[in-house]
């Protein structure tokens, strides 16, 4: 097992991904996970914070070393996803969706997030910081828009540690899958869960917006969207957005 070779647990950091970075760059192991029970300054996707009142929340990074061209990050991006849903359904039983490249939701509402950075060297990847925020026992009142926790959906107190564990297990496999070239089955797993697939999307690329019909995803963790103006294009990174929305 790789995931979970090494635990650091905090009571307080900024955010896990710099305390994570810190480790990395002075040669910690792949598989280190910490986690924290509440973030100061926690980080989302494109420039976003991340907010979790404290001891709600499992808040964690993740280090991974993986031997691979950095062009296969994208896949990677959403295998994490797809480790994250299978921790909550099998600990729940709840049935989660993916919305492309990984933001987990339930009936439509965010109740996990999911930020990789990554550090290239010479030879290609030198680190990946895997940040998995998952909203656990978080009260509705004490939720933002749009979001949802585990325990507003099932009424229970799930135990962080338990999260913890399943989620350590379902990504060691998925990544195990990545690493030995047979992520066929995880992709095949995204795509069972994927939000949005043949509705009308925006993608947010860089402040420019392209709107059309999500398609899916190809091999390579990219987005296929059919454009209003028919073209076929596959993007690798954005903000997926539901309906039509007007550039700014
Ligand atoms: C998103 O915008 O959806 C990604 C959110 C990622 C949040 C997690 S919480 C643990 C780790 N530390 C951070 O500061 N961010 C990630």
């Amino acid at each position: 097992m790789i995931v979970g070779r090494e635990f650091v647990r905090v009571d307080s950091v900024p955010s896990t991904m710099d305390l994570l970075t810190e480790r990395a760059t002075t040669g910690a192991e792949e598989g280190l996970v910490i986690v924290a029970d509440e973030q100061t300054a926690g980080r989302g996707r494109a420039g976003h914070g991340w907010e979790a009142p404290p001891g709600t929340s499992l808040l964690c990074s993740i280090l991974l070393r993986p031997n691979v061209k950095p062009d296969r990050l994208g896949v990677l991006g959403l295998l994490v996803g797809v480790a994250v849903a299978d921790a909550i359904e099998s600990t729940t039983s709840v049935q989660c969706q993916l919305k492309w490249p990984n933001d987990v939701w339930i009936d439509g509402l965010k109740v996990a997030g999911i930020l990789l950075q990554s550090r290239l060297n010479a030879a290609g990847v030198d680190f990946v910081n895997v940040g998995i925020g998952i909203n656990v026992t978080t009260p509705e009142a004490q939720l933002v828009p749009a979001a949802t926790s585990l325990f507003v959906v099932t009424g229970q107190a799930i135990s962080r540690d338990e999260m913890l564990d399943s989620l350590c297990g379902s990504l060691d496999r998925v990544y195990n899958d990545f690493m030995e070239n047979s992520s066929g089955d995880s992709m095949c797993e995204w795509r069972q869960r994927a939000a949005l697939i043949g509705e009308n999307v925006s993608v947010v690329q860089d402040g420019v917006t392209l709107t059309g019909r999500f398609l899916g995803v190809d091999d390579d963790g990219k987005l296929l969207l059919e454009t209003d103006d028919g073209h076929r294009v596959a993007l690798v990174q954005g903000d997926l957005l539901m309906g039509p929305r007007q550039s700014q």
